[in-house]
C-alpha cells in the first residue's frame, strides 16, 4: 500500500510538508463552498452568543481536508484546539479526563471517531448533549454516580467511514459535512498557491495537468506537486511545464483520469473475472488481495464520482467509460 503513489491516506513524506502547506482560514481554505459557507454562518453566530459552536462532524474520504478544516474552525473561533482520535483512548476514564481538562469555548478534536470503543463513546453522551460527565463512585452497594459540570466545548468528529457511527453518537452533531472531491479548477488553485509557498516553478498547464490527476484530493496534489518539483529539478530546468508534468507523472504511473495499478487491476479484474459485473463487494475484495472497507473507502468513491464504477443492488458493475479508458471493447452483452 504504503508504495501506491496515489495513496490518499497520509504517508511520512506528506508530514514534512503538510504544516506548512495548511490553509489557517476560511478565506485561504479552498474549495467546498457550501460547507465554507454554513460554517462561516456558524461561527458568526455562537461568536455573537459568546457560546461555543454547535459539535461538528466532517466525514469522506482521505486527504480532502477534515483535519485542516478542525484547525481552521478553532482559528477563526479563536480558542485551543485539542485533538486525539478513536483508537488512541482505550478507557472511559481517560475520555472523561481529556473533557474534565477542557477550557471554556475549547475545540475536541477527534479523529477516526468511527474507532471509539463503546464505553468511551458513551462518556461523549451526555458530554455533548448537557456539557456534562457522569462518574462512578464508591463500590457494589455503595456505588452512586455524581454529575461533573463541564465548560462549553466543541466537538469537531471526522471519520472516512460514517457508516460505522452509531446513530447515538451521530445524533448529537449538531453540523455534519460530508466533504466533496475538489474540482480540477480547485486543485490547480492549491497546487498553485503551494508551489509559491514550496518556491516551484510551474506554469499554468503545467499545474492544470497535475491537477487533473489528483484524484479529486488536495493531499495528493501536495504531494505529486513535490514529486514532480525533484523530476523537473533533475532532469529539466526545474519549470513544471505541460511536458514536464506529463512525462513525470505517466513514469509515475499515474494515468489521465488519476488512476494508478490499484485501480485498473480492481477494473480490469472486474472485467477479466466477473464479466464486468455485478460482483459483490467481498467477493471483489477476495479477488484482488485487498481489504473490502479499504475498496469501500479508498479507491470505490472517486471510481464512483468518476463514472468508472457503479454501486447496483446486485453488486459492483464497471461501465461503458470503464471500456473506453482501458482501451477494451465494450462486449455485445
Ligand atoms: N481546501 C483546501 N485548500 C488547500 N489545501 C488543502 C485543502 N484541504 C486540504 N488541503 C491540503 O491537504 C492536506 C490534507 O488535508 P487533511 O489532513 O485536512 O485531510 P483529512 O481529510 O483530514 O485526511 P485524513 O482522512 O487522512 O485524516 C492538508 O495538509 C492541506 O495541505
Ligand atoms: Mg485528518
Amino acid at each position: 500500500m504504503s508504495s501506491r503513489m496515489i495513496e490518499t491516506n497520509l504517508i511520512e513524506e506528506d508530514i514534512k510538508i503538510e504544516g506548512s502547506l495548511r490553509p489557517q482560514t476560511l478565506d485561504d481554505y479552498i474549495g467546498q463552498s457550501k460547507i465554507k459557507e454554513n460554517l462561516k454562518i456558524y461561527i458568526e453566530a455562537a461568536k455573537q452568543r459568546h457560546d461555543a459552536l454547535d459539535h461538528v462532524l466532517f466525514y469522506g474520504p482521505p486527504g480532502l481536508g477534515k483535519t485542516t478544516l478542525a484547525g481552521i474552525i478553532a482559528n477563526e473561533m479563536g480558542v485551543h484546539m485539542k485533538v486525539t482520535s478513536g483508537p488512541a483512548i482505550e478507557k472511559p476514564g481517560e475520555m472523561a479526563a481529556i473533557l474534565n481538562n477542557l477550557q471554556e469555548g475549547d475545540l475536541l478534536f477527534v479523529d477516526e471517531i468511527h474507532r471509539l470503543n463503546r464505553q468511551v463513546e458513551e462518556v461523549l453522551y451526555p458530554a455533548m448533549e448537557d456539557y456534562a460527565i457522569d462518574i462512578m463512585i464508591g463500590k457494589g452497594a455503595s456505588a452512586r454516580s455524581i454529575r461533573l459540570d463541564l465548560p462549553h466545548f466543541t466537538l469537531v468528529g471526522a471519520t472516512t467511514r460514517a457508516g460505522l457511527l452509531t446513530a447515538p453518537l451521530r445524533d448529537r452533531f449538531g453540523v455534519i459535512h460530508r466533504l466533496e472531491f475538489y474540482s480540477v479548477e480547485e486543485l490547480r488553485v492549491i497546487i498553485q498557491h503551494s508551489a509559491v509557498i514550496l518556491g516551484v516553478k510551474i506554469d499554468e498547464e503545467g499545474a492544470t495537468e497535475l491537477a487533473r490527476r489528483s484524484r479529486g484530493t488536495p493531499r495528493l496534489a501536495n504531494r505529486i506537486l513535490k514529486r514532480v518539483r525533484d523530476f523537473a529539478q533533475v532532469k529539466y530546468d526545474g519549470v513544471i511545464t505541460l511536458d514536464v508534468a506529463n512525462i513525470a507523472l505517466d513514469l509515475m504511473d499515474v494515468d489521465k483520469m488519476g488512476l494508478d495499478h490499484i485501480d485498473r487491476n480492481i477494473l480490469c479484474t472486474m472485467i477479466d473475472k466477473f464479466k464486468g459485473g455485478p460482483v459483490g463487494l467481498d467477493t471483489l475484495a477476495a479477488a484482488i488481495g485487498e481489504d473490502a472497507g479499504t475498496i469501500e473507502d479508498v479507491y470505490e468513491p472517486y471510481l464512483i464520482k468518476n463514472g468508472f464504477l457503479n454501486r447496483t443492488p446486485r453488486g459492483r458493475v464497471v461501465t461503458e467509460r470503464t471500456y473506453h479508458h482501458l482501451g477494451l471493447e465494450i462486449p455485445s452483452d
